[in-house]
């Protein structure tokens, strides 16, 4: 992604709302297509207001709203020509990618899409080399090519009828090499940015929820764009929700863009169109973080200068505009972080999470010392009082200038 737009919002919302469970209700749960189907003649989000998702998604500092026009279940949101189940044919009967398209636009937001390969209305969609295909209509009819036209002709609404489009957020991936889809989609936007769940590797990766298991705190090589819901079990409204604490959230916020990538951070819409408040919230205070931060999570290079271990704790060092950023990305554990290498004696230590400056000196830390001799190790660099208790749900970012 652009090094401007790291922060985004991704949103899950369609018929499955309804049933306040999950996006893919219809597999998990396992209903039946009528039952499932039947969703779509209910669908009437009267309070569909736009603009307050994109005020929202602005208040938390992001710059752009990624939405599902077509998740798995294969019902569309927008006015489509090439299948009757969409958004024209509920009660609501309005064109709601339309509708938040110019909320956008308004904002000055980017809009994103998401585009779902599996199809489970699609009488053509079966594709036994890519998962999610449990509720396909027909497993013996299946037909990439008749498939394949109808996605294209899906992509030229889309990327033709709703402005320009900053990135196209394929899911779950066919596993069928074709360059050509996303060569059709860049002909049509030539600026977008295309995932890589689709049928080549695209420009970014998307590496989803276990941020945990990324390990190492070195820089994505290739463009990366993580992805998290704030509720563990669905990206779609689900009302027995259960959330992710902040301290996870923001961990993974500032690891994967300490690391240069990043991040979609998700919210599912209640059937009427409206967010609930507990839900908006939540996106509300890992905002309150981000901004917090003021920009130094954006167009930032890796700081290479070895600090050795720091008594902080785990961290990822990032510079920009000659100032080095010290990421705790899992906080601190006490009050004081002592570098063992310094380039220099710093200028000003700030600590971005409060926007206050921290005391700091060069100094012996006597637990620091030579094993053999008992004697301390040489003068480190010794930041000290920090309000670590006040910020125990935050990343602690720490910027030093030379
Ligand atoms: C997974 C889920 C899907 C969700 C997506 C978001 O693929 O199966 O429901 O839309 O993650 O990245």
């Amino acid at each position: 992604m652009t090094h401007e737009n790291k922060f985004g919002m991704f949103i899950h919302w369609g018929i499955y709302a309804q049933s306040e469970l999950q996006e893919q209700v219809y597999a998990r749960y396992d209903w039946d297509k009528e039952k499932y189907e039947a969703l779509a003649l209910t669908f009437d989000p009267q309070k569909y207001d736009p603009e307050e998702w994109v005020l929202l998604a602005k208040e938390a500092g992001m710059k752009y709203i990624c939405f599902t026009t077509k998740h798995h279940d294969g019902f569309c949101m927008w006015d489509t020509k090439y299948t009757d189940y969409n958004i024209m044919n509920t009660p609501y009967g309005k064109d709601v990618l339309k509708m938040l398209a110019e909320a956008c636009k308004k904002h000055g937001m980017l809009l994103s899409l998401y585009y779902s390969n599996p199809d489970w209305h699609h009488p053509k969609s079966y594709n036994p080399k890519s998962s999610h295909q449990w509720k396909c209509v027909d497993k013996e009819g299946g037909d990439w090519e008749a498939y394949k036209k109808f996605m294209l002709d899906q992509i030229t609404e889309l990327l033709t009828n709703y402005g320009p489009i900053y990135t196209f957020f394929w899911d779950i991936p066919p596993r069928i090499e074709d360059r050509s889809l996303n060569e059709y989609i860049r002909s049509l936007q030539p600026g977008i940015l295309i995932n890589n769940r689709g049928c080549d590797e695209g420009d970014f990766s998307t590496p989803e929820r276990e941020y945990e298991g990324s390990g190492s705190s070195a820089r994505f090589e290739k463009m990366t764009e993580a992805c998290n819901s704030i509720d563990v079990q669905s990206w779609g409204y689900r009302k027995d929700v259960e959330f992710y604490s902040y301290r996870h959230l923001i961990s993974s916020i500032d690891k994967i863009m300490a690391k240069g990538g990043s991040y979609l951070l998700n919210i599912g819409p209640k059937a009427d169109g409206t967010l609930d408040p507990e839900h908006a919230e939540r996106i509300r205070k890992v905002g309150q973080w981000y901004r917090k931060m003021e920009g130094c999570l954006e167009c930032h290079e890796a700081d290479d200068f070895d600090y050795g271990n720091c008594s902080g704790g785990e961290y990822i060092a990032c510079k920009k505009d000659g100032k080095t950023y010290l990421h705790f990305f899992n906080g601190i554990n006490s009050t004081a972080a002592a570098l063992k290498e310094y380039p220099g004696l710093p200028k000003k230590v700030r600590l971005m999470n409060t926007g206050k400056e921290l005391k700091f000196a060069l100094q012996i830390v006597p637990e620091f010392f030579n094993g053999a001799t008992g004697r301390a190790e040489h003068e480190y660099l010794y930041i000290k009082d920090i309000p670590v208790d006040d910020l125990a749900s935050e990343a602690i970012v720490i910027e030093i200038s030379w």
